[in-house]
């Protein structure tokens, strides 16, 4: 996918943008999340994505957007901006009367819990793919595939009905296709470009070791901490020598206050395994270098060894010399 995807942006892009940062930011996607406690009642959280990176927020009080970055508004000028904006805001007051209206003939009882998902993601054919799709109380309700709304398996009988509902009204969706398959790649790609000294740096990853013994059982879970580092793609193993230790478990990376990820790798081995393992971290910021921290239990008792004794043998060692300057003082 993307191997396929770099000829594509290649040439769309040329020279701007880098390998690293088409394999990160290839999709853009407009999230609403909203509750209709009732027909006089809700709450909408909207928010836009650059795949893991969020860019903007709804403000719903005032029905405005807020850009979440300097490059947020990509390069698209104001005016355009301002038109979306007020596309948003049309959509948020209709789409709550259009619920009350039709929850009798479509069966919806309030409390209504809605997400609506709308964007385009670069794919390998010569341009952007557009997607929406909406859920209804957590599972898939509905999508527009190929200018139509199509139902998803889960909405059953209640999903066809919007559709057929839906379909009805050609205005609409003329507005979903072209925001899904004009607006949103054209947006995307200036946005990629505006921000690209953001989405194009590299910071380095920081690793630290900590092992707990399991209880009852001689087992040490050894941990490998990886922070700090950006972008989010990161390859991070428990090894010894060459191999692999292929029960490594890895924990979802998750995001630092400061926009940079951290993850974590656990591997389980019995306590007398554990000698000669390592941790290899690879990531764009490291080049071909790769970070190794090498558990730390042969060296540091080594180290101990080397602590207590050297110091033990230099201590004798001056006993002796100064048992024979005494001795040498005494004799004549
Ligand atoms: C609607 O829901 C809100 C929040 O739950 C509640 O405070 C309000 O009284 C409700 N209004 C009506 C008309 O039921
Ligand atoms: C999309 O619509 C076009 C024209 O209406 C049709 O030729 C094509 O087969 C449709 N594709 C899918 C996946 O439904
Ligand atoms: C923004 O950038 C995209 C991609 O380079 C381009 O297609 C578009 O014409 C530019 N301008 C506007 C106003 O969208």
């Amino acid at each position: 996918m993307l191997f396929l995807q770099l000829p594509l942006l290649a040439a769309l892009l040329p020279g701007s943008v880098n390998a690293e940062v088409i394999h990160e930011h290839t999709t853009f996607r407009l999230s609403q999340i909203s509750y209709y406690a009732n027909e006089s009642w809700a709450q909408t959280l909207g928010s836009a994505w650059l795949d893991e990176l969020q860019t903007h927020r709804w403000d719903s009080e005032t029905g405005t957007v807020i850009f979440l970055h300097t490059w947020s508004k990509g390069n698209f000028s104001n005016e355009e901006l301002t038109d979306l904006e007020l596309l948003f805001r049309v959509y948020m007051i209709g789409i709550r009367q259009e619920i009350h209206t039709y929850s009798t003939d479509l069966g919806l009882r309030y409390p209504v819990e809605l997400q609506v998902s709308l964007g385009c993601e670069l794919s390998s054919s010569e341009s952007a793919k557009g997607f929406m799709q909406a859920a209804l109380e957590g599972s898939d309700f509905l999508s527009f595939q190929n200018t139509t709304w199509v139902p998803s398996p889960e909405g059953g009988k209640q999903a066809q009905k919007a559709c057929d509902l839906l379909n009805l009204y050609e205005g609409i969706k003329q507005i979903v296709e072209n925001l899904m398959s004009k607006t949103c790649p054209r947006f995307l790609l200036g946005i990629l470009d505006a921000g690209k000294m953001y989405l194009q740096r590299q910071v380095r990853p920081e690793a630290w070791l900590s092992s707990s013994s399991i209880l009852g059982s001689g087992r040490l879970m050894l941990v490998c901490h990886v922070s700090g580092f950006y972008p989010m793609s990161i390859w991070v193993m428990w090894m010894k020598g060459e191999q692999e230790q292929v029960d490594s478990k890895r924990d979802d990376v998750l995001p630092n206050a400061d926009g940079t990820w951290y993850v974590r790798v656990i591997l389980e081995v019995e306590a007398e395994d554990a000698v000669g393992l390592s941790c290899h971290v690879k990531h764009s910021s490291l080049g071909d270098q790769d970070l190794i921290l090498y558990w730390g239990h042969s060296l540091s008792m080594s180290l101990i060894i080397l602590a207590v004794v050297v110091p033990l043998i230099l201590l004798i060692v001056l006993v002796l010399w100064f048992k024979r300057r005494w001795s040498y003082r005494g004799i004549p």
